[in-house]
């Protein structure tokens, strides 16, 4: 009975970017190569990496789990956005928005997680090299990939029991392209303050123990290897490298949401933007770019496939 007095609505409009509709039109075109490149990039490290058996390694296996996790992230709310571009009203339902926000902290979770988990893959690898093969088995590298995603699956549904009972009642205007939880609670017709620390402290552990995990394992690896300068040295650095960038690129945007989320800066708008459609883009840009394994097993890939077209096209 109250239940149906206090959840008048039944479905929230995305303002998203508002503007004339050549730009509606421009954005459009933009994402849509944006995330045909996501997937295009993401799929081409999952399929190297499966079909290449020199490949068949922790950090490599990590690393096409994360591609995976990054074609989740950016297909969650990325193709809506582009079809809410063509249309006027953006909206969508109140399940939807929940569904969104649901998926958001699953993927962002896990994909801190599994950070954390190859992080922990190249401290083993230069602070351990005679212990790596016992340490990370392949046993263990599924252990991680499991628990990145049932840690993202438990901070996700940790997030949403509080959300999903609240009463909406008022206005339904989420000034962003999909639902997040900052944005939501606030329109909330009750007192949110609570919420918003438990939400904040939520978020925030989740967000603070992958950081100083990340952290403590970066420090400890580059200890290690500016205390031994030897041939495998300017290796690991480029990995490091790469490392230290995706996990900034992805940490900078979130801490930026979630330090500050009940400002309006539209700055946040611009943020979201960033971890689903940019971050889950540049992952397989550096990762592969300075990576001469995964160059050279994508070249032998690109030689089959033409090998299997000549074939074709003589039969
Ligand atoms: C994820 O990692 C496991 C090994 O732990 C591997 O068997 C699986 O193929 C990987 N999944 C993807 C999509 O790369």
């Amino acid at each position: 009975m109250d239940q149906a007095n206090f959840s008048g609505v039944a479905e929230f409009m995305l303002l998203g970017l508002s503007g004339t509709s050549e730009f509606q039109l421009f954005y459009f075109l933009f994402f849509t190569v944006f995330y045909m490149a996501i997937l295009l990039g993401n799929f081409l490290i999952v399929l190297t990496v499966i079909s290449e058996p020199a490949l068949h390694t922790p950090m490599y296996f990590l690393l096409s789990n994360l591609s995976f996790i990054d074609v989740c992230l950016s297909t969650f709310a990325t193709p809506k956005m582009i079809a809410d571009f063509l249309l006027e009203h953006k909206s969508i339902s109140f399940d939807g928005c929940m569904a969104q926000i649901f998926f958001l902290h699953v993927f962002a979770g896990g994909e801190m997680v599994l950070l954390v988990a190859m992080a922990y893959d190249r401290y083993v690898a230069i602070c351990k090299p005679l212990h790596y093969a016992t340490i990370m088995s392949l046993q263990k590298c599924t252990g991680l990939v499991v628990a990145s995603w049932v840690i993202g699956i438990l901070h996700s549904l940790s997030q949403l029991t509080f959300t999903v009972n609240l009463p909406f009642c008022g206005p339904n205007e989420v000034d962003s392209f999909f639902c997040d939880l900052p944005l939501v609670i606030k329109l909330a017709c009750v007192d949110t303050y609570v919420l918003e620390i438990m939400m904040l402290s939520d978020s925030g552990l989740m967000a603070m123990t992958s950081f100083i995990l990340l952290l403590i394992s970066y420090t400890v690896i580059l200890v290690t290897v500016r205390r031994h300068s030897s041939a495998g040295i300017a290796k690991a650095r480029a990995t490091l490298t790469a490392h230290i960038t995706v996990v900034t690129l992805f940490f900078g945007p979130c801490i930026f949401i979630y330090a500050w989320p009940f400002s309006n800066f539209s700055v946040d708008k611009i943020l979201s933007v960033f971890y689903t459609v940019f971050t889950p883009l540049l992952n397989p840009i550096i990762y592969t770019l300075r990576n001469k394994e995964m160059k050279s097993a994508m070249q032998k890939l690109r030689g089959q496939f033409m090998n299997v077209r000549q074939l074709l096209q003589l039969s």
